[in-house]
């Protein structure tokens, strides 16, 4: 979604401003812009796609050393020049870059309209850049302050003003922004990757806070002028810069990713002699655990799947009663949030408005929200203040697919401390324990050969319509399927649980429909053969991901893909994978723009 890179220094800005704006075009968005001070008046280059067009258009521009820039995702007004960021007051000597939504954009703009303010795009920040002006008495610092109090909503903002050729201020609220401290130069972005190439020491902004930035540091105060104390902190080694490592696509490589990103999901945390594991971050005792009497795991698309991955298996092995909710439906229905119950918020940015939104109702509400976060330090994980990190290691496709697996890997690690405390012995821990561990060889082993991915991709690229179903642990595997393709190939298709197909899905079925069927061996594998003579019966083509060796449905279907045999609890983790390769290949066939999706935002910061 929309990015923020801001420099101040000793070095000519505008080439650290266009690479600031490439390392964050993984999160998505239509149109870039850059602004800078120079010679007392502000420069200013913006357009509608990608950040090549404007890196082209701003060739041999100033040698200005100071600027801000973004990377705009339209949530107000269409995918325009004009509506593409920075913004500029009507006297173009101040000029803004936002992210966030303005909530309050109707009074707000008409108030502006009724002092005599024209408008020249349809964006709310646009606001912002008038309200500044009309705060303007002198001093940057106020006049952000004065503005940013008229403003119900989210922002993180960078304001740059004419007069002001030494300071760019910065504000934050509920969309993030790091100032990172270099040696003569700071850089301010909403993005980490954004700044790692320089520096390692940071700030992270909190929410009510302004800084003003120099090439010498920060200076931090709150809105109302009141000071704060902030630790310099140092960016993780997982930050360290996103390369391809010889793979066409980010995707790609993170799905070749996965046997070391499982494993590091585990690392530390299995106790296989014991029978029992230990999730540092949780803060739960053997006692909390025994107490928790519910399980809700809350997120939204691959996050979502991953907890209801983990929702199955909290019932199955730990006995406990657990669910998955949908972050943006969760937060705005008065949910009931019972004290006895552990909520875990999932998602790999840490960023995801809507997830954030429901960890707020959640703590509003007295209950106990642990994160299960990727991005170190990100809102959602410092929100919880306690959790796992996945540690899955940068996720730059898009489309998530190592997060997905060391997500559910994490959380398969809580369920068997959970069940620890209840009904699994210790020989019956010992057993979960070892295939956990198990996991990363068989992710290896099954990328060693992933089976006809290719024969697959031929039937289904050029298909009007694909089905993923799966029953059990397999149900949430067909959704994450159906998603990915959708996501990358833009296929119409849905996934749905296999026994609930035939009350209406089935009607969608023709002669050649690809059907993609998830069924390794376990408790639903017989009652998936029923649900794929039933689709074949349609005249459907069967795309079978199946157990290694489980020849009597290898034979049954058209197009067959085995996956090294594991207990049923964790196969997500294997079965997942050929799914996220052929939505790969479909998507490579039909020449999408497979890292980075029209529409889509690697981290969703509005609602
Ligand atoms: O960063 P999050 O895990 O919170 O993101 C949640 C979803 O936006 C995300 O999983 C989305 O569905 C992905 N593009 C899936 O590939």
């Amino acid at each position: 979604m929309c990015g923020i890179i801001a420099y101040i220094g000793d070095q000519p800005a505008l080439p650290r401003l266009v690479e600031g704006l490439r390392r964050m075009e993984y999160r998505g968005y239509d149109s870039a812009g850059v602004a800078l001070v120079y010679e007392d008046s502000l420069w200013v280059r913006k357009d509608v796609g990608r950040v090549d067009n404007l890196a082209r258009a701003v060739e041999g521009g100033p040698g200005a050393l100071m600027g801000i820039a973004h990377t705009r995702w339209a949530t107000h007004g269409g995918i325009t020049q004009p509506n593409a960021h920075p913004h500029l007051d009507g006297e173009q000597r101040i000029a803004v870059v936002h992210n966030g939504i303005i909530e309050n954009m109707n009074a707000l703009k008409a108030q502006l309209q009724a002092d005599g303010v024209v408008f020249r795009s349809e964006t709310d920040t646009e606001i912002f850049a008038h309200l500044i002006r009309k705060h303007y008495t002198g001093d940057p610092r106020e006049a952000v302050c004065a503005a940013v109090k008229h403003v119900r909503g989210t922002y993180g903002l960078a304001v740059m003003f004419a007069d002001h050729p030494n300071v760019i201020v910065a504000a934050r609220n509920g969309s993030p922004l790091v100032i990172g401290l270099g040696d003569g130069e700071t850089i301010l972005a909403s993005d980490p990757q954004a700044i790692v190439a320089h520096t390692r020491r940071v700030i992270y902004l909190r929410d009510r806070e302004v800084a003003v930035i120099s090439r010498d540091g920060a200076n931090v105060q709150l809105v109302d002028g009141s000071s704060v104390g902030h630790e310099i902190e140092l960016l993780d080694n997982e930050y360290d810069l996103a390369e391809k490592g010889g793979f066409a696509h980010f995707m790609l490589k993170e799905i070749h990713e996965q046997s070391e990103s499982i494993e590091r999901a585990l690392r530390g945390r299995i106790q296989v002699d014991d029978g029992n594991a230990k999730l540092g971050g949780l803060e739960m005792s053997p006692r909390d655990l025994r107490a928790v009497a519910r399980v809700v795991c809350i997120g939204c698309g691959t996050s979502y799947h991953a907890g209801l991955t983990a929702a199955l298996a909290i019932e199955d092995l730990a006995r406990v009663p657990a669910r998955a909710e949908i972050a943006s439906e969760f937060r705005h229905r008065h949910p009931i949030v019972p004290p006895d119950a552990a909520f875990f918020a999932i998602s790999q940015s840490g960023e995801t408005a809507d997830t954030l939104g429901a960890v707020q109702e959640v703590m509003l509400k007295g209950g106990d929200v642990h994160g299960v976060v990727n991005v170190v330090g990100s809102t959602i994980a410092r929100t919880c203040g306690k959790g796992v990190y996945v540690y899955s290691g940068p996720e730059i496709a898009v489309a998530s697919t190592k997060a997905f697996t060391s997500q559910v890997t994490a959380l398969l690690v809580f369920t068997l401390m959970l069940a620890r405390t209840r009904n699994l012995s210790f020989e019956q821990g010992q057993r979960v324990a070892r295939h956990l561990v198990g996991v990363p060889d068989k992710v290896r082993e099954y990328l060693a050969d992933p089976g006809p991915i290719s024969a697959a991709a031929e039937l289904v690229a050029n298909a009007r319509y694909v089905q993923f179903l799966g029953r059990g642990y397999s149900y949430p595997v067909a959704l994450e399927g159906a998603l990915k393709l959708k996501e990358i190939a833009y296929i119409p298709c849905e996934g749905y649980p296999a026994g609930e197909m035939k009350h209406g899905p089935i009607a969608m079925l023709e002669e050649g429909t690809p059907v993609i069927m998830v069924a390794p061996r376990g408790s639903q594998r017989d009652k998936a053969i029923s649900n794929l003579r039933e689709v074949q019966a349609r005249g459907a083509k069967v795309i079978l991901v199946h157990s290694a060796g489980d020849d009597e449905l290898r034979d049954m279907a058209e197009i067959s893909i085995p996956v090294p045999q594991t207990a049923e609890f964790v196969s997500p983790l294997l079965t997942v994978i050929p799914l996220q390769l052929l939505s790969y290949e479909v998507a490579l066939r039909l020449g999408r723009d497979i890292d980075k999706p029209r529409n889509l935002a690697k981290s969703v910061t509005v609602e």
